[in-house]
């Protein structure tokens, strides 16, 4: 045995193995403890607990550190696209040209829906949420994909079927909420032109993606695409964990993804950001509210539980936003009311002994805002960029040898047995 702790409990000493990862995070293995002193651990919201040893995404809180199976975001953002990113976090390696032609033609031949699904769209009232639309539609598909059922399957054509079907999900959605008609995807187009186009083309003019939005929305994606175990990515994986096919875990992972404190926080982020805006721009009363416990505010886009200094995320978009929003001859008075909540946040002492730092939801919703992407569909993008991690995190669970079904244990603290009571002879507790 390496490493070990001991644990004193009633007075006796159990030792218990200490597994060490590749950057040297430490973990006490308590996976035999209950077995051994009848003890478990208590750690509500997971802040604690390492779910699973993972060779995927690297992340240090602390020093603000982001990696993709080793390489640094700033270079995959610098350099990758969203398809050769999604590729090294799905097969944890960059591709060579040849595997990359051959994901890409994957992509490209799996961008259609089933003719079928477009009747869904009718059966949503027009005011759906797109997030409600999205699971709906991602579960969907494992129903014309039954194949996908089976654990024994053909696993490689459901991961490139996901990542190219969800695009043209999201921009159907969108063509039947504002009326148009939808466009159907184009083979000449790269993974993120083609989403464009399918967004913003009409069939009555000739339409071509502009390349400094190709380039931004390839590098948004990627900063998206993989942040480990976090609330979406651990509910695909505790989901999948019961051998649940791969549509429906990344289905559940948009929902839990849908919350303003995780993925929602970017549309959070612009409505609060208006709200400001609306009231004439004040933003220091408006940190005074959000200092304020009773009001219950919080600043939308900053604070996270892994981050304790600036998200490297954050910081690449809002130097992209400096130059996409000139490109569009875009003045968008909300960046300039973001930058000075900024501002302020990091010299007050409430935030900063709280540690609390702009993340990648502070900036991205101006970005997308710029790109003509509508509020409500902010978390849509969101979960377009997460798909490679999930199916990353998916396929890496289920290639473990030593998966188990995710199935966490409880301290009860409700009443101990008693009787049933029939109801003749129930009265009300007195008070
Ligand atoms: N505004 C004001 N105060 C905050 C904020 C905020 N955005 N975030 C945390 N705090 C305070 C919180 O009130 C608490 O103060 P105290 O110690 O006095 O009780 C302290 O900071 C710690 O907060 P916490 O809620 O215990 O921290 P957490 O790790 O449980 O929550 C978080 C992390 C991201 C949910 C939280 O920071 C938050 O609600 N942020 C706003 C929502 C947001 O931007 N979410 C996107 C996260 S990044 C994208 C993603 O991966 O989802």
């Amino acid at each position: 045995m390496g490493q070990t702790a001991k644990i004193i409990l009633d007075g006796n000493e159990h030792e218990v193995p200490v597994v060490v990862g590749s950057e040297g995070e430490r973990a006490i293995d308590i996976r035999k403890l209950r077995a051994t002193t009848g003890h478990i651990t208590l750690d509500s919201g997971y802040m604690n607990t390492g779910s699973t040893k993972s060779a995927i995404t690297y992340l240090d809180g602390e020093q603000g550190i982001l990696r993709y199976r080793g390489i640094p975001i700033e270079q995959l953002a610098e350099h990758s696209t969203f398809v050769e990113t999604s590729y090294l976090l799905i097969y944890g390696e960059l591709p060579t040209e040849p595997e990359l032609e051959r994901f890409r033609t994957l992509l490209t031949r799996h961008s259609i829906i089933h003719e079928d699904m477009k009747h869904f769209y009718e059966g949503f009232p027009s005011t759906a949420h797109p997030m409600a639309i999205l699971s709906s539609m991602i579960v969907a598909l494992s129903a014309y994909y039954p194949d996908s059922l089976d654990p024994k399957s053909d696993r490689e054509i459901h991961y490139t079927r996901l990542l190219s079907k969800i695009r043209t999900i999201a921009a159907f959605g969108y063509k039947k909420s504002i009326g148009h008609p939808i466009m159907y995807p184009r083979n000449d187009l790269t993974y993120v032109a083609n989403f464009l186009y399918m967004m913003f083309a009409v069939p009555s003019e000739p339409y071509e993606p502009d390349p400094v939005v190709v380039d931004a929305l390839n590098k948004l994606l990627i900063l998206h695409a993989d942040h480990e175990q976090n609330c979406s990515t651990s509910t695909v994986r505790l989901v999948g964990s019961s051998q649940a096919n791969l549509y429906a875990a990344a289905s559940a992972g948009v929902l839990a993804l849908w919350g303003p404190l995780h993925g929602g926080a970017n549309q959070a982020v612009i409505e609060m950001l208006q709200q400001i805006q609306q009231g004439g721009g004040d933003t220091r009363s408006y940190m005074e509210k959000v200092k304020d416990r009773s009001s219950g505010l919080r600043l939308m886009g900053f604070g996270h539980r892994v981050y304790k200094s600036y998200d490297p995320r954050a910081r690449i978009l809002k130097k992209l936003a400096d130059k996409l929003l000139p490109h569009l001859k875009v003045q968008d008075p909300l960046l300039d009311i973001a930058k000075r909540l900024e501002e302020i946040a990091l010299k007050d002492p409430y935030f900063v002994e709280r540690n609390l730092y702009p993340n990648v939801d502070f900036y991205s919703g101006i970005l997308y805002k710029a790109i003509g992407i509508p509020v409500d569909m902010f978390t849509v993008m969101f979960a377009l960029g997460r798909i490679p991690g999930w199916i990353a995190h998916w396929k890496e669970m289920n290639e473990d040898p030593e998966r188990k079904i995710g199935r966490p244990r409880q301290i009860y603290t409700g009443p101990t047995a008693r009787d049933y009571v029939p109801l003749a002879e129930r009265r009300k507790a007195a008070g």
